[in-house]
């Protein structure tokens, strides 16, 4: 058995598996549209979501989704200024959204330049609460669909080992500590995470071995991303899949 089934969740491996979850994020997007009229999704950072937006901005995903029904949010964000190079928005912004007809007033960026972090954070956490529905069990936002990476370390979002934010159970979005530059940060909350409907790790690169193991032996931060009432997809290259 490759040591990939041995993941939560269903698993998708490709030498480049962008075009695959592209198709599968405008496909959940159709249905979302059909059933609830917006496609709400939260964005992730990092190098496989940048490459993953890329794509969505281009023939053929381009046309095959209304953006004007998409509504944006962020799984996390750096405590820097929106125009900096390492702000996750910004990197969201220049691979896809200024490049594609989401409304500007249904993209909600997290403020996590300002000096309160908590402040900023529950500010963010009101506006999932009153933007998004309410999940069957629990009281968390439920979101159609959450893309996350995975840090070398198993971290996922701005969820980092040994953070406090991992304890958090009855706020949506709070400041965490990351252990690496821009240290500040902000974050979905685990109730988020697994109140969403699809969630789905984009993994590449050789270097993720050890944080693959360390979900599969349920260890690290993204092992607690298990949504009860939601499908759990991962999407990886065969560099990322070989090093498990
Ligand atoms: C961050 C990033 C980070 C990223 C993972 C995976 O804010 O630090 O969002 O969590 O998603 O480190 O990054 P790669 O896709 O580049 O491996």
């Amino acid at each position: 058995m490759s040591e990939v089934a041995r993941l939560p969740g269903a698993v998708t491996v490709r030498d480049d598996p962008t075009g695959v979850a592209a198709g599968w994020i405008v496909e959940i997007a159709r249905v979302a549209m059909a059933e609830g009229g917006r496609f709400r999704i939260a964005l992730a950072g990092g190098s496989a979501a940048r490459t993953l937006y890329q794509v969505l901005a281009v023939t053929p995903h381009r046309e095959r989704t209304d953006w004007g029904r998409w509504e944006v949010y962020f799984g996390d964000e750096r405590a820097c200024p929106p125009d900096d190079p390492a702000n996750n928005c910004r990197m969201a912004r220049e691979a896809l959204l200024d490049l594609v007809p989401v409304r500007p007033e249904l993209i909600h960026r997290m403020e996590a330049e300002c000096s309160d972090l908590d402040a900023a954070a529950a500010e963010y956490s009101s506006i999932l609460a009153s933007t998004c529905p309410t999940a069957a069990t629990g009281s968390a936002p439920r979101l159609d669909c959450i893309l996350l990476g995975l840090g070398e370390n198993g971290h996922t979002a701005s969820l980092f080992p040994g953070d406090p934010s991992l304890q958090v159970r009855d706020r949506w979005a709070v400041r965490s500590r990351a252990d690496y530059a821009p240290f500040d940060r902000i974050t979905v909350t685990y109730p988020v995470l697994n109140a969403a409907a699809h969630v789905a790790f984009l993994v590449t690169g050789p270097a993720k071995g050890e944080a693959l193991r360390g979900v599969v032996e349920g260890r690290v931060p993204a092992a607690g991303v298990r949504p009860p009432d939601g499908e759990l997809r991962w999407f990886m290259d065969t560099a990322a899949a070989g090093s498990l």
